[in-house]
């Protein structure tokens, strides 16, 4: 059989698109510092956070120290706020491996710190958890932490901040 050598150039040119559109979503999923948020965090009752161990130890505005470098947060997402976040920044030393705990008391939010790929969802229930590094700064360097799931009336208000602050300003465990 021939084949015309038009239709073969457009054969081999959609076998290429094919392979190159495999290879971007590939490296869209695992390239470039992409990582899927683990499901390790577990479950806990929407209705009683506080109860939550995790949430009894880390819901502090200053990160708290598990290891050498290593610290945690946890994070409520609410109807319309971050606790902690909002109107008080959630505080992390430079140099730091912070680990956020998130999850939500009412409905779906986002979790997302502002220019980083740090990105998750707060699911009722659900225990997210991901670990951030935060590298050195001169100066104190705040973050803005946005909710990007539609979550009500206020969801365009709903957001916080995290400040990284420089090892001789840091007040939280050493
Ligand atoms: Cu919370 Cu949108």
């Amino acid at each position: 059989m021939e084949i015309h050598k038009y239709e073969k150039f457009w054969f081999g040119l959609s076998l290429l698109l094919i392979v190159a559109f495999i290879g971007t979503i590939t490296y869209g999923a695992v390239g470039a510092g992409v990582e899927m948020v683990s499901d390790d965090g577990g479950n806990v009752e929407p209705d009683n956070i506080a109860e939550n161990e995790k949430f009894q130890k880390y819901q502090n505005a200053n990160a708290t120290k598990v290891d050498d470098g290593e610290y945690a947060v946890a994070v409520q997402a609410l109807q319309f706020a971050f606790l902690p976040g909002t109107g008080q920044p959630i505080r992390v030393p430079e140099n730091s491996e912070v680990t956020f705990y998130i999850t939500s008391s009412d409905v779906t939010h986002g979790f997302n710190i502002v220019g980083t790929n740090v990105n998750t969802m707060a699911i009722p229930g659900q225990m997210g958890e991901m670990t951030v590094e935060f590298g050195e700064y001169d100066e104190p360097e705040t973050f803005g932490i946005v909710c990007h799931e539609f979550c009500g009336a206020g969801h365009e208000n709903m957001a916080g901040q995290i400040e990284v602050v420089p090892e001789e300003q840091w007040e939280g465990d050493q």
